[in-house]
């Protein structure tokens, strides 16, 4: 059997810097049309110049392949309208992470405090710049995203025209959120629709399935699975990829993220078939995503054959999600147009 996909995208995606750049760009760029590029470097990109330097570092990497990096900013609530106008033709979104939640997040915001950010998100509004949102709080770690939404909804309250994605969402309380506020939006990662934090903690310890926001309860991954399978019009897909070296991950101390990015079409197939969805798989890789955030991506075509493939056990030292597994689809052909 095969199957075929028009111009997927990848709303979330962590391409990194340097050596790893170099390493795991082509993971993304061989099978997708673009991606939203997240910012969380060190330091994290926040200005115009640090956003063009590092989208030619990643035209570097991705070398001969068609593929279009939509870049991101590091969301500080100093952002005023001036350099917001100065930046936009540079950036697709604007990335908020709370402060020291995740990877490389330590300059984020903290309070949220709707008069403190209300210039910059005002600017962003009135400019039509999406704001996507890293939402966690500092609580008990399973009550995090639960615990953010009362934040989105301040903040889709205060700001009625500002798109405001909700990131990787865990929690059948963000699918919740989704139908409450018209401009909430979400992106799903093909890993939570799949685990739970029973295959992250529930037998021995799986680094490689460790990530932020941690994976939750079945009922949570249901909630999610029905707004995916049914390709809702708020959701789109984003598989928050974040590489780590294979050290940082089977370590004392693991590295947050999961490795997904050369799979993930691949289990998406294999997910939506499972589930008698497969109609509405174009619209969650690239429909919704092309709507809401108003792009035209590059035209590429990707034909998946329904044949066993054993999964790498890494990537140029990147161990994948599912590493020696075998997994039921492959990529058979990749064409422009
Ligand atoms: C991401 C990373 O490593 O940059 N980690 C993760 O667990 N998802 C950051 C993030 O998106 O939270
Ligand atoms: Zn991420």
């Amino acid at each position: 059997m095969e199957l075929t996909l028009q111009a997927p995208l990848d709303m979330h995606l962590h391409l990194r810097d340097g050596e790893m750049l170099e390493n795991i760009a082509n993971a993304s760029t061989h099978t997708f049309s673009g991606a939203i590029v997240m910012p969380n470097l060190v330091p994290p990109v926040s200005s115009k110049e640090e956003v063009t330097a590092y989208k030619k570092r990643i035209r570097h990497a991705i070398g001969n392949e068609d593929f279009t990096p939509y870049m991101t900013l590091f969301f500080k609530p100093s952002y005023d309208k001036t350099f917001l106008e100065n930046v936009k033709e540079e950036i697709t979104a604007i990335k908020l992470y709370p402060a020291g939640i995740t990877t490389n997040s330590e300059g984020g915001v903290s309070g949220f405090d709707v008069e403190e950010l209300r210039p910059a998100l005002e600017a962003m509004s009135d400019l039509n710049i999406p704001l996507c949102v890293h939402g966690e709080t500092n609580g008990f770690v399973m009550d995090r995203e639960a615990e953010f939404v009362h934040i989105y909804e301040k903040l889709a309250t205060a700001f009625p025209k500002l798109k405001i994605i909700m990131e990787h969402i865990t929690t059948k309380e963000s699918v919740a959120a989704l139908d409450k506020f018209e401009n909430l939006y979400a992106t799903i990662t093909i890993h939570h629709l799949l685990i739970t934090l029973d295959d992250v903690a529930g037998g021995m310890l799986q680094p490689h399935l460790f990530c932020k926001p941690i994976a939750k309860r079945p009922q949570d991954r249901e909630a999610l699975l029905k707004v995916a399978l049914e390709a809702h019009p708020k959701v789109m897909f984003g598989s928050d990829s974040a590489p780590h070296p294979k050290h940082a991950k089977e370590n004392c101390g693991c590295a947050a993220g999961v490795f997904t990015a050369p799979i993930a079409l691949q289990l998406l197939a294999e997910l939506f078939e499972k589930h008698h969805a497969l109609e509405n798989l174009q619209a969650f890789i690239s429909g919704n995503a092309t709507r809401i955030y108003g792009v035209s991506p590059l035209k590429k075509t990707v034909i998946l054959e329904k044949k066993p493939f054993k999964v790498p056990s890494d990537y140029n030292g990147v161990v994948p999600m599912f590493a020696n597994e075998e997994i039921a689809y492959r990529i058979k052909e990749v064409k422009l147009g």
